[in-house]
């Protein structure tokens, strides 16, 4: 039986500028199910960053909540921690409920501010005393493959795969029931890429934590990782999906552009003939109107135009936002 850990219902978070709104995440609802590895993936700019910061309620100006709720799961009931403040829910699930591995995560740690600080300060925002979480950290180091001498060292001296890794044993920590990484792999090369995976799915095993949101640009990090997938496409989900069923059969026209884009068995066969989708995601102060993707999709028709398409379950567990697929057109 699938349970969720977080609900999203219906959220939408808007940057207000002046006069003017970003509406980088714009009427976006799923669930997050207990023990499952869910991929969000989308271009740059589609929103998944925000999204990744309305997960975790971490909103400051000029990111609002529009609209919408979020909702955590906590004992046998739901606790909606979209009315909670900002503050409130840092100091009741950041760290022990849900942990964020930020897009900066490069940045996450001052070069100059010795990692074992982090680490005292985590025991002293949660009331726990310093010597049990250090202790704590010298093995989570050595499971995450750091010498724990690493401690007493500052994060400039570490190397970008080493920093990465200090980063998931800190935000793992506490155990929090859900993770979520934003890009963690992005800045790194193919060999740390594939140690950082390796530990991700290594915490998850061993039930260090329950959940995880990867959030990536590049759908091929996904493939040997995610159970179900979650396709945003200019601040909207356009396809939710288990992995298998989406790559055998991706439904909604963006979902199987960029898969054709970065799909390919063989690396090298993907470096001569990529299938890239025309064009760029579009701005979204001012985002196209009907279905957003209409300016770069080929099957593009007058209704795509005119009307915005809602995500409609078409299969089981299988959602798509196009209109392709709703009676009305077919
Ligand atoms: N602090 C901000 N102020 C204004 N606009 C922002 C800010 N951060 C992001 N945006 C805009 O919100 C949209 C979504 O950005 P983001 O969530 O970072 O997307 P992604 O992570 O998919 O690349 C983009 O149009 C981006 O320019
Ligand atoms: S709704 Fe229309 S424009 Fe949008 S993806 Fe489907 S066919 Fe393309
Ligand atoms: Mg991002």
């Amino acid at each position: 039986m699938v349970e969720p850990l977080l609900k999203v219902e219906g959220v939408r978070a808007y940057y207000k500028l002046g006069r003017v709104f970003v509406r980088a995440v714009d009427g976006v609802s799923f669930e997050v199910n207990e023990g499952e590895v869910l991929g969000v993936v989308g271009e740059s700019g589609c929103g998944k960053s925000t999204l990744s910061n309305v997960l975790m309620m971490n909103l400051r100006k000029p990111l609002v909540l529009v609209e919408g709720r979020v909702l955590f799961k906590m004992g046998n009931g739901f606790l909606e921690i979209s009315s909670l403040g900002r503050e409130e829910v840092k100091k009741r699930l950041w760290g022990k409920e849900m942990a964020v591995i930020p897009q900066s995560a490069m940045n996450a740690l001052m070069p100059t501010i010795k990692v074992r600080k982090y680490v005292e300060h985590l025991a002293e925002s949660h009331n726990i005393p310093k010597e049990e979480i250090l202790e704590k950290i010298r093995i989570r180091f050595q499971e995450v493959g750091l010498d724990p001498v690493w401690l007493e060292r500052y994060p400039f001296e570490f190397s970008g795969g080493m920093r990465q890794r200090a980063v998931i044993a800190i935000a793992t920590l506490l155990n929090p029931q859900l993770l979520i990484a934003d890009e963690p792999t992005s800045a790194l090369d193919v060999v740390n890429q594939k140690i950082f995976l390796k530990v991700l799915m290594q915490m998850k095993k061993r039930g260090i934590v329950k959940s995880i949101v990867f959030i990536t640009h590049d759908i091929a990090t996904l493939r040997q990782m995610a159970d179900r997938m979650v396709v945003m496409y200019a601040g909207k989900v356009v396809e939710v999906s288990p992995l298998e069923e989406m790559l055998r059969k991706p439904l909604h026209p963006y979902t199987k552009g960029l898969l054709d884009s970065v799909l390919t068995p063989e690396p090298e066969v993907k470096d001569r003939g990529i299938t890239t989708i025309p064009g760029a995601p579009p701005n979204l102060i001012d985002p196209p109107t009907g279905c957003r993707f209409h300016p770069r999709c080929t099957y593009a028709m007058k209704v795509c135009r005119e009307k915005e398409p809602a995500l409609v379950e078409v299969e089981k567990g299988r959602k798509v936002a196009c209109f392709l697929f709703t009676e009305e057109i077919a």
